[in-house]
């Protein structure tokens, strides 16, 4: 295939212990969400709107503060150093990286000088280390360095999710938060997204993915973790949860019980399900 990637840390596994995040002092976005990405996994995290997902995106990447939030109890650690309420510069500078939601480029800067704002401070891996990351970004997306030049506002809304990836890419993350790539993308677009998800994957590098698309999600990741009003209601590998009847039901858009079902309820193999669900809706804390 291609050459090899420079040299990275080992996989380091990210460990979120019993988080509660509010947001203006008092809202409760997370309650005692704990979850793990084993080093170099794939795990996603499911959920319908308003389920704290970027809630929990955002107090591992530090950004929280920026949305008037802050975490009240509980720990981020990565590869055993801890997290929790790090600035977001130093949890990027520990292989931590975000893609927020809506593909946020800078659409009046090139495609390249996008990739060039993407690379950790100035100098710290060197220009050949800058060239060869680009290299490796522009192979995983052809259409980066064709555009290289254009505005990145000129391009389509697919290119534009290349972009935030392969800016993320820049700064060689150990651990990759993607927060729904495929929103809003056409079907052929996300196919290709989720060949990159698994081409980032093999080169070591793991993801965390906030989806909508649970059928995509659940092809893509090892893990996967069901959060509800705050929560986590359910977790487990993902062929699991796949056969379970609420993810189904609920995620998958598919009726169980017509469909020839082999009894995988949610009670079956390795599916861990929480406590009874909650009433939907906020919920001040
Ligand atoms: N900046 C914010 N200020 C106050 N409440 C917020 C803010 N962002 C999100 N929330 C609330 O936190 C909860 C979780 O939101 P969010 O994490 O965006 O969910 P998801 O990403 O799963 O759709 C929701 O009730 C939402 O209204
Ligand atoms: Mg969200």
């Amino acid at each position: 295939m291609n050459a090899s990637p420079p040299s990275l840390p080992p996989p380091a596994a990210l460990e979120v212990d019993d988080l509660t995040v509010v947001y203006g002092g008092s809202v409760r976005a997370l309650d005692d969400v704990s979850l793990r990405v084993p080093g170099g996994a794939v795990v996603a995290l499911l959920g319908a709107n308003g389920a704290g997902k970027s809630t929990l995106l955002r107090a591992i990447s530090g950004t929280l503060p920026l949305h008037g939030g802050s975490v009240r109890r509980g720990t981020v650690a990565f590869g055993g150093m801890p997290l929790t309420g790090r600035p977001a510069a130093d949890v990027v500078a520990a292989g931590v990286v975000q893609v927020p939601e809506g593909r946020r480029v800078f659409t009046a800067l090139s495609v390249e000088e996008n990739l060039r704002a993407g690379q950790l401070g100035p100098g710290r891996h060197g220009r050949a280390a800058y060239r060869e990351t680009l290299e490796q970004v522009h192979s995983l997306f052809p259409v980066l360095a064709e555009r290289r030049r254009q505005a990145a506002g000129l391009l389509s809304g697919g290119e534009q999710q290349m972009l935030a990836l392969g800016r993320a890419l820049m700064s060689r993350p150990r651990l990759l938060l993607l927060d729904e790539p495929s929103l809003g993308l056409a079907p052929q677009v996300v196919e290709q997204i989720a060949g990159i998800v698994r081409r980032i994957h093999e080169r070591g590098v793991g993801v965390l993915l906030v989806e909508q698309n649970a059928a995509l999600a659940l092809r893509l990741a090892d893990d996967a973790y069901v959060l509800e009003v705050g929560r986590v209601r359910l977790s487990g590998r993902s062929e699991e949860l796949s056969r379970s009847d609420e993810v189904r039901r609920l995620y998958l858009g598919e009726r169980p019980d017509e469909d020839g079902d082999e009894g995988g309820g949610p009670e079956a193999g390795a599916v861990t399900v929480a406590a009874g669900p909650r009433t939907l809706g906020r919920w001040a804390g």
